[in-house]
């Protein structure tokens, strides 16, 4: 094998993937070897992978293959993440020259696996099972963004949904305890960051071990910690959805002002197969405190169509619930058929074109409703922080508290720093970002 301790990481899936990369490349490191930015020059190339759909899980092994060649000339490889735990040693058979898969249980267990690798063993697994491990944080996390930390708050999730395949590649549900979260919001903010992303399956869910707060609670002290300007949390779970963290980002101010709350469907009856134990009067309720606050919240979504059986009936009731609520955001997929899913012997499919034809309908409606509330925006003033620069076109890239992106001008001859935050005034509007001038 290659002895120079290099590695190339490719992440692919969601935020918490994205997070845990920071944790194995800080642990890698750890470790002495290099990061390197090609599968070319690498002794190690790991993929870290998502299966939430079957797309995602098709992009890993098609990446395994394009570059299998590279085994001949001595590289490793390893697969992490969800696909890893969901397909275990069976990845040895359809890809042999891979010699590590590990879950992300398991990777606490790196440096020992590394070791073994080192010494040439070719079939290391990583797979805890019971998956109760906590690798909410390692002490050499390598955070990739210099302003915005991500935390994990909360692993593994006990809800079940039908369609879902993380509670079986993430595992149970375990909460941090609130005093190790506000030691780390305290600790990145002591580095300079000003903004903090609270990570978990259900964020919402979330259940202090030592008992002393809940998640609004958590929330708000995260937001308090002194040097942080934004907090933000991903994913929130309807059915846990309470009160008190809409009363919560209305007093205090560094919580911002979006609200990611995934419906997955308009219709009581998909919801009721998708076993998301709630109804969309339950969902809709919530929606409702959330625009009663005095900050205006922003609120985005997750849909699945096509789900098996959903009539065209039920279609319609998604694309009411749309109108209903206004969405800034909304992240559409075609349903997909998962492995250990219930929703699996469901056998009342939609045919592939049928949903197609539903995802453009959906997206085609959400276009038109998200160009009439940016547009709304205009003439307001907002607060960005800045991302980086487009000096092709002379703009400034950035984010509002809402999480919209911001393009905006500047007119003195310093541009401000990434990181830094600008006040904009918004003077145009497209159905996914804003335009503005620096005041
Ligand atoms: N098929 C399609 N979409 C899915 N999601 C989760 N599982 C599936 C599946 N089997 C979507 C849900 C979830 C988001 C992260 O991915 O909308 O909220
Ligand atoms: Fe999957 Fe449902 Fe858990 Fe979200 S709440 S991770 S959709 S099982």
């Amino acid at each position: 094998m290659a002895t120079d301790k290099t590695f190339y990481l490719e992440t692919f899936g969601c935020q918490m993937n994205a997070h845990d990369s920071e944790k194995v490349i800080g642990t890698l490191r750890q470790q002495g070897y290099r990061q390197v930015e090609s599968e070319e020059d690498a002794g190690l190339i790991l993929y870290n992978t998502c299966s939430i759909r079957d797309k995602a899980e098709q992009k890993v092994f098609h990446r395994l293959n394009d570059y299998k060649k590279l085994h001949k000339e001595g590289k490793r490889f390893g697969v992490l993440g969800c696909v890893a735990q969901q397909e275990g040693e069976k990845i040895f058979e359809r890809a042999p020259f891979v010699s590590l898969v590990s879950g992300s249980a398991s990777y606490r267990k790196l440096p020992e696996m590394l070791t073994r690798l080192e010494a040439g063993e070719s079939h290391i697994t990583g797979l805890d099972d019971r998956q109760t491990d906590e690798t909410f944080e390692t002490e050499f996390t390598a955070r990739q963004n210099p302003y915005r930390g991500y935390i994990t708050i909360i692993e593994g999730c006990d809800k079940f949904c039908s369609y879902c395949v993380v509670p079986y590649t993430r595992g149970k549900e375990r909460s941090r305890a609130s005093s190790s979260v506000l030691k780390e919001a305290r600790r990145i903010a002591d580095l300079g960051y000003t903004e903090i992303q609270l990570l978990g399956q259900n964020v919402n869910s979330y259940r202090d071990p030592e008992g002393k707060c809940s998640f609004a609670e958590l929330l708000a002290a995260v937001g308090e910690a002194p040097g942080i300007r934004r907090v933000r949390f991903m994913t929130s779970h309807p059915r846990d959805f309470t009160r008190d963290i809409v009363e919560a980002i209305d007093r205090v101010p560094a919580l911002c002002d979006h609200i990611h709350l995934p419906v997955q469907s308009g219709s009581a009856r998909v919801l009721g197969r998708m076993a998301r134990e709630y109804t969309p009067e339950w969902y809709l309720e919530r929606i409702g405190w959330i625009k009663a606050t005095r900050r205006k919240i922003s609120i985005s979504t997750d849909i699945i169509v096509g789900f098996p059986g959903e009539s065209a009936q039920d279609f319609i009731q998604t694309m009411d619930l749309l109108a209903e609520v206004e969405y800034d955001c909304v992240f559409a997929f075609k349903y997909s058929a998962r492995p250990n899913t219930p929703a699996l012997s469901m056998v009342d499919t939609v045919p592939e074109a049928e949903k197609t034809t539903r995802l453009q309908a959906l997206l085609e409606r959400q276009r038109e409703i998200q160009r009439i509330n940016y547009s709304k925006q205009i003439g307001e003033i907002v607060e960005v922080m800045v991302e980086g620069v487009n000096p092709a076109r002379g703009q400034i890239a950035g984010r509002s508290s809402q999480n919209k992106p911001v393009n905006f001008v500047w007119t003195q001859p310093i541009a401000p720093a990434p990181g830094s935050y600008v006040r904009v005034k918004i003077t145009g509007a497209y159905p996914n970002s804003l335009l503005g001038q620096a005041v």
